[in-house]
């Protein structure tokens, strides 16, 4: 297979694929809550991770144009569930448990890294992990923890920062630049950083490509 280019967001065969590939209702697959309950398949998978309430449900609602598709009257946090979508029988979407908040229990997130790094290392077809950042409050310490799990098993990832329109144009310039800046101790950074907003479908054609260049 051909190795995509970087800057698939702004390549016209990318964004038309992009396009294509949501044409379709997303359906909803299942919900897992042990390693031992992921789909068998060959589908590629990409998935979505971030801290909770930063917008992982509201971003799949958003890109499949399906306002109720991820549930997303979970309590905060409370969720523990791999949750899987099927976007054209082409690939699959993976909902990753909210990490970090803010009153979790240390126990609570090595039980989270546990289940993240069983589900990381047991899924050879995962392309790329979409790191979700909240465009008002940038990389958190948690955050770099997942993205170093990710160096080490391997596992590329990109940044999307969410919430876009909670914030001036000049601040959401200036966080873009530092977040695609950011490279300290890091390894796999996809070096382009997505700007969204999932309210005013901002930035969501961009995804969409990166999406459908693994299909
Ligand atoms: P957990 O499931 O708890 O991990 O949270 P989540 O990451 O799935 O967040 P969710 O999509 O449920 O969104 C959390 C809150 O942020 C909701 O109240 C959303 O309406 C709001 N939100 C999400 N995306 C946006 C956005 O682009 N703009 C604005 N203004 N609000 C957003
Ligand atoms: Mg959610």
């Amino acid at each position: 297979m051909d190795t995509p280019p970087l800057n698939i967001h702004e390549d016209p065969h990318y964004l038309k694929k992009g396009v294509d590939l949501f044409k379709h209702p997303v359906t909803f697959v299942k919900g897992c809550v042990a390693v031992d309950h992921l789909p068998e398949t060959d589908l590629p998978e990409v998935a979505f991770a971030g801290r909770s309430n930063v917008g992982k449900s509201s971003i799949l609602n958003a890109l499949s144009n399906q306002k109720n598709l991820a549930r997303t009257s979970n309590t905060p946090g409370r969720t523990q569930e791999i949750n899987y979508f099927n976007v054209s029988n082409q690939i699959h979407l993976v909902d990753l448990p909210g990490y970090g908040f803010a009153e979790a229990p240390r126990k609570k997130v090595l039980n989270w890294q546990k289940f993240i790094r069983a589900y990381l290392r047991g899924r050879p077809h995962l392309r790329r992990v979409f790191i979700l950042i909240d465009s008002r409050h940038g990389i958190k310490k948690t955050d770099i923890e997942i993205m170093k799990l990710l160096d080490e098993v391997a596992v590329p990832y990109q940044i999307i920062l969410t919430k876009a329109d909670k914030i001036s144009e000049k601040a959401q310039k200036e966080m873009h630049a530092t977040v695609e800046a950011h490279h300290e101790g890091l390894i796999a950074k996809h070096p382009i950083v997505h700007l969204t907003s999932s309210q005013k479908k901002k930035g969501l054609e961009a995804v969409k490509a990166e999406i459908a260049s693994f299909c």
